[in-house]
């Protein structure tokens, strides 16, 4: 059977909210979507495919990829390059496509951390996999303790002046390196467009740590990544383990995290959620999103009612002083103000 062309919706840009990353003359969708897991060789690629057109149909033209999402390492790019190929590529101008590289990708001294050689070579490697000429941001994807900042960040001011990369970020950099990063950047009349970390109700990290207010500082976009702390804060786990979700899996997210404690905060954050007529998805994305120097939110998704449900999390992003006070009072047993990087 010939299948029909893809025609995105005419209407994608009638209900998602854009927002101006930092300093920048780019606005980014609130909700963008990452594949890092479920758009790799294990997912049927009808599947990949029916959420990442359907993400796009509604506004949702911000990817985010990395070199080793899959789970088998550069499977999501090689699946988002087959999209290019049947889908995507009569609108590679409307899309905003990251990738990154920092953490383990290939065997010896050369597939890992922030060596200009590794970030050269797997960038060309991401554009092979994705069919891509160039992205639209490429990352350094985490702070390299052994490599001098120096070389990291003009790695990523040349990858820019080769035309590989129209603007650079950072992911998982400790707040006085991010500093000196930005500034470095800056000199260099490549300024950081994006930095992106972990951020949610249950992780407090980037505002305890003032990587938010140092990025509104320097004019970088603040990207939230896991904002459901890979599904914690959604309805997925308050009846038990489901057999097709992640913590099934047990690699990323593991089982011992459901303790009393955890169930107890995780029930009345879903009862407020209820309360504002809001899913706990769609209120843990609104949390993030109250917050004008959040300029997205990267959501993870295994189908599409996934996307569909958390898109309505833009139909209310305010909260009284009450219900933050609430927010506040059940979740600060499960908050954590401090990750390992
Ligand atoms: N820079 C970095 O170091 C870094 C690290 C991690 C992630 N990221 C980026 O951030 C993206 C998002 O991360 P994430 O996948 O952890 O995000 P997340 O949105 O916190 O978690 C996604 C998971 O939550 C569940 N879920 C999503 N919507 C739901 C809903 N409405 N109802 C019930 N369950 C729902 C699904 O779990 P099930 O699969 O169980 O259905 C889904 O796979 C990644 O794809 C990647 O692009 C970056």
């Amino acid at each position: 059977m010939i299948e029909p062309v893809y025609s995105p919706s005419p209407d994608r840009y009638a209900s998602m909210e854009y927002r101006r990353s930092g300093r920048s003359g780019i606005r980014i969708p609130a909700l963008a979507l990452g594949l890092w897991h479920n758009f790799g060789s294990h997912k049927p690629f009808q599947d990949v495919k029916a959420m990442a057109h359907y993400a796009f149909d509604k506004g949702i033209c911000h990817f985010d990829l990395a070199n080793n999402y899959g789970p088998e390492y550069g499977t999501a790019e090689e699946n988002f390059g087959r999209l290019m190929d049947i889908s995507f590529r009569p609108y590679r101008d409307e899309l905003l496509i990251s990738t990154k590289a920092g953490w383990d990708m290939w065997p010896g001294p050369y597939g890992n951390w922030g060596s200009r050689k590794y970030l050269m070579s797997s960038l060309d490697q991401s554009l092979r996999r994705m069919r891509l000429d160039y992205v639209d941001v490429f990352y350094s994807h985490r702070f390299d303790p052994a490599t001098p900042l120096e070389e990291t960040m003009q790695a990523l001011v040349d990858i820019v002046r080769q035309g590989k990369a129209l603007y650079v970020g950072l992911s998982r950099y400790p707040t006085d390196k991010a500093r000196e990063a930005y500034r470095y950047l800056a000199e260099h009349d490549v300024p950081c467009l994006l930095y992106q970390d972990r951020y949610n109700i249950i992780d407090r990290a980037p505002e305890c740590s003032g990587l938010i207010d140092l990025g509104e500082e320097a004019g970088t976009g603040f990207i939230s990544f896991s904002p459901l702390q890979q599904g914690l804060l959604t309805n997925r786990y308050l009846n038990g383990v489901p057999a097709d979700s992640r913590m099934a899996k047990g690699v990323t997210l593991r089982e011992e995290l459901l303790t009393p404690t955890m169930m107890k905060a995780l029930r009345g954050l879903n009862e407020l959620a209820m309360k504002r007529g809001q899913s706990l998805a769609q209120m843990a994305l609104a949390w993030l999103l109250k917050d004008s120097r959040v300029t997205s939110v990267i959501i993870g998704a295994s189908s599409v009612p996934q996307i569909e449900d958390n898109l309505k999390a833009l139909e209310n992003t305010k909260f009284s002083p009450e219900e933050l006070a609430l927010i506040e009072e059940f979740s600060a047993p499960i908050q954590l103000k401090e990750l390992p990087r």
